[in-house]
């Protein structure tokens, strides 16, 4: 047998080196390395090659079998829309997210409106005690919900569990950091530990047919590996975000191999628990600053649903050598971007001002169409004069000053016209011969019609 060798593996990002080192070369992130035992074993193909074993693999056409993937919608219309229509058995679904984001209430959620309808049901808890999980179940009204509860950490005791029964329809284990393996020499919550035991797990759902769902904890200190490093392993990856101090939570899809990965579903926890939001937009732009400067409505596309949510900026002379950039909800460097293009090509003198933006109600925004509501939100911060109440604004902002076509245009009207908006100012080029519902526009080639459109700033 090969000898068992040490490698030093980072936490983080899972790079392995030969030494201990504070910073991780690969990614740059501190104190997260940890010394771990590799698997005494070389290379498979190595190891089959000279004990002679395997067998002849056989292969398949692409066109044999074209079937959708069978769908078990969960009852939770919001986490089903994510997953693309509801989870697909025999499929693994990874949920990140910071600790107390609500993953465990999601879940658990999820779970119980899954048994309810009939379907077998395990949710192991390997951080919480059985009584934990039962008061939450109760504060959540669902103490009667046929759920089997389990508190197993050991992979080979729950492999074991889980191939005495009948393979149940969906697995939970809260969370994938609590799993240990004795099979592996690593501490628990190690690299190591963590891609052996996910994937012992995701070849069991493979196999039996079961969903699983694995709940991983997104780590800033590195003390225990971070979810990104099982991402290859499962199907779908689910990321559950929000702000502190704020009520709204977005899950949002970033891998799935079996649907789309820009839905967004979105959820207001409640003292009972998680609840959807249908109409997400009306929620955004629920308590709205209206009459004062600096704020400016988006039309947004999250997925194949329309979102209208508030962006509000403060532009402010800054007292320091090197101005103030801060960003929520928002890329950073779009931000830079834009501020440059304002200087640049519409002579807005922002250089020797702080800058905040910020996207209202803890959305992350990624649609690039909204650059021209955030330049509408500086522009009116920075000139002192509040933007209409009743416009929306979207549009793509190029390095030349130029306001470039975006898609859906239809959608993002539609949503503003049924949330009481009675005017857009959207791309020219995105502006059809027939002349849109309800709704006047104001068509935008330049960067500098906006400009113009606010005027000078106010002298006080
Ligand atoms: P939890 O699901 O335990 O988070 P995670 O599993 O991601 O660590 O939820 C934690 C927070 O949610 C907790 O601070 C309290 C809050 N919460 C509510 O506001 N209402 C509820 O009904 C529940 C169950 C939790
Ligand atoms: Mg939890």
């Amino acid at each position: 047998m090969a000898k068992a060798s040490k490698a030093f593996v980072c936490q983080a990002c899972g790079a392995v080196s030969a030494r201990w080192s504070g910073k991780c070369a690969a990614c740059g992130e501190w104190n997260s390395i940890i010394e771990e035992t590799a698997a005494p074993s070389g290379p498979p193909a190595l190891v089959a090659i000279r004990g002679g074993k395997g067998r002849a693999a056989s292969f398949e056409g692409l066109g044999t079998e074209t079937r959708d993937a069978p769908r078990l919608p969960t009852g939770m219309a919001e986490f089903d829309r994510v997953l693309g229509g509801g989870l697909v058995p025999g499929s693994a679904v990874l949920v990140g997210g910071d600790p107390g984001i609500g993953k465990s209430t999601l879940l658990l959620q999820a779970a119980a409106a899954l048994a309810t309808s009939g379907a077998p049901v395990i949710y192991l808890s390997g951080e919480e005690a059985p009584a934990q999980v039962r008061m939450r179940a109760a504060r959540l009204g669902l103490s009667q919900a046929p759920v089997a509860l389990g508190t197993e950490t050991n992979l080979a005791n729950i492999i074991a569990t889980l191939s005495k029964a009948k393979a149940p329809a969906l697995i939970v284990i809260d969370s994938v950091q609590t799993l240990w393996s004795e099979g592996l020499e690593a501490a628990p919550g190690t690299i190591s530990q963590l891609r052996g035991c996910a994937s012992a797990l995701v070849s069991y759902a493979k196999a039996s047919g079961s969903t699983l769902v694995l709940v991983g904890h997104v780590t800033k200190d590195g003390q225990i590996a971070g979810p990104k490093v099982i991402e290859h392993v499962v199907d779908t990856v689910l990321y559950f975000e929000g702000q502190s101090g704020h009520q709204f939570r977005i899950l949002r899809a970033v891998k799935n191999r079996f649907g789309p990965t820009d839905e967004i579903g979105v959820f207001e926890m409640r003292y009972e628990g998680l609840q959807q939001v249908e109409n997400p937009s009306a929620l955004f732009l629920s308590d709205r600053d209206q009459g004062a400067p600096g704020t400016a409505v988006f039309a947004g596309m999250e997925g194949t649903r329309p979102i209208l949510v508030e962006i509000q900026a403060l532009v402010a002379p800054s007292l320091l050598s090197m101005p103030r950039r801060a960003v929520v909800g928002w890329d950073p460097n779009r931000l830079a971007m834009l501020i440059a293009v304002l200087e640049a090509r519409c002579g807005t003198r922002l250089g020797a001002q702080d800058v905040y933006l910020n996207v209202a109600g803890g959305l992350k925004l990624g649609d690039p169409a909204a650059d021209l509501a955030a330049a509408a939100a500086l522009l009116s911060s920075f000139t002192g004069r509040p933007a209409p109440e009743d416009t929306v604004y979207f549009g793509e902002v190029s390095l030349t000053g130029a306001v470039r076509a975006v898609g859906h245009m239809d959608q993002r009207l539609k949503e503003a016209t049924k949330l009481g908006f009675t005017r857009g100012v959207v791309p020219a080029a995105c502006v059809p011969d027939r002349q849109l519902q309800e709704i006047r526009l104001m068509p935008l080639s330049q960067l500098s019609d906006l400009v113009a459109w606010f005027g000078p700033p106010e002298r006080d």
